[in-house]
């Protein structure tokens, strides 16, 4: 068993209730190899925004559980050698069941969501509070999650919406003992969101309504890529066929993190973003074969579209010292 906190990680718990109080986000950006982990961590230093590194299951498997707990741990000092000690959470992204949430827990991950939103609310309710229950004897946060979001995460897929119950959310916040809670308000997983033409819009009317009624509980939005429109264009230009599609607007996204929204979940900006800059390279250099040739430039889009995210969509830069 390794504690988070040997690793120099810190749970969500006190980054969350400065990010309400502060009317911002804490970016939660998806990684599975080294050069997201730079781009973030490059970003986070140069903005002093905190960050939540954030793993599913899928990544998990990809990455190899041993190296991820050591690639936090090197992100930790990474990010000093940059010159800012900025807060850092590992996070399971979309845990399943209570055996992974307990692996995660082992190998220093310092935060965990157990979505139980597939199941019905009172198994939802059972094994979120069994995750819950677990976790907190290690000082690690919760994330739960109520309504069920249109798109896809892993292998699971939901062709439309099922909107967060406002009525639900008191009893479920209550029974679990979650540090956080998920909600499905009009945000929707995967690069193929909406179609053009169709008109996004988060329902920030039933984002008060559950306000009002856990009034300062942390709110977690999922599915928060906006698709950015010139870098699909990119991809398409260098040899990609993406179907056309468009993502949440930024400015919704802006309004939410105002709110009680303290976390926001981005990873198909990221993953589009390195697509088009190694599309591009290697369009513009057939004949280039060190992957360091076509991985930094992709390095260096991400870094990009993430320091855009915090400044202009988050509002979490300047927000990394313990006093903010
Ligand atoms: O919500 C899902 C995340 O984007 C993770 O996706 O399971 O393909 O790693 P993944
Ligand atoms: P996007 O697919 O919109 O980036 O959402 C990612 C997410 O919610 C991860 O949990
Ligand atoms: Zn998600």
């Amino acid at each position: 068993m390794i504690s988070y906190k040997e690793l120099g990680l810190v749970n969500s718990r006190e980054l969350f209730t400065k990010a309400v109080k502060g009317g911002y986000a804490i970016p939660a950006f998806n990684f599975n190899n080294m050069e997201q982990l730079q781009a973030i961590i490059a970003a986070c230093v140069e903005t002093k925004s905190p960050v939540i590194l954030q793993v599913s299951s899928g990544a998990r498997k990809y990455a190899n559980q041993t190296l991820l707990r050591y690639m936090a741990q090197g992100a930790v000092e990474y990010a000093k050698e940059l010159g800012c000690n900025i807060p850092i959470v590992l996070h399971l992204d979309h845990g399943d069941t209570l055996e992974l949430c307990k692996s995660c827990i082992e190998y220093g991950f310092s935060s965990v969501m157990i979505d139980g939103s597939h199941h019905d609310y009172n198994k939802n309710v059972e094994l979120t509070a069994q995750v819950v229950e677990y976790a907190h004897k290690y000082d690690v946060s919760v994330e739960g999650e109520l309504g069920i979001l249109a798109g896809v995460e892993d292998e699971v897929s939901a062709e439309h919406h099922t909107y967060t119950q406002p009525e639900e959310v008191q009893d479920f916040v209550q029974k679990t003992g979650v540090d956080s809670l998920a909600i499905s308000i009009g945000t929707s997983h995967g690069a193929f969101k909406f179609k053009p033409g169709q008109n996004p819009e988060i329902r920030l009317d039933i984002l008060a309504e559950i306000e009002r009624r856990i009034p300062g509980f942390p709110i977690v939005l999922h599915g928060a890529s906006s698709v950015p429109q010139d870098i699909v264009a990119q991809i398409n230009q260098y040899g990609g066929k993406l179907k056309d599609s468009i993502g949440i607007p930024e400015e919704q996204l802006r309004a939410a993190a105002k709110s009680a929204v303290c976390k926001v979940n981005i990873d198909s900006d990221g993953r589009l973003a390195m697509t088009a800059a190694i599309r591009k390279t290697l369009f513009d250099n057939p004949a280039e074969f060190d992957p360091r040739k076509y991985l930094g430039p992709a390095r260096d889009m991400l870094k990009a579209l993430y320091i855009h995210k915090i400044n202009n969509v988050l509002g979490s830069d300047g927000k990394a010292s313990i006093n903010d």
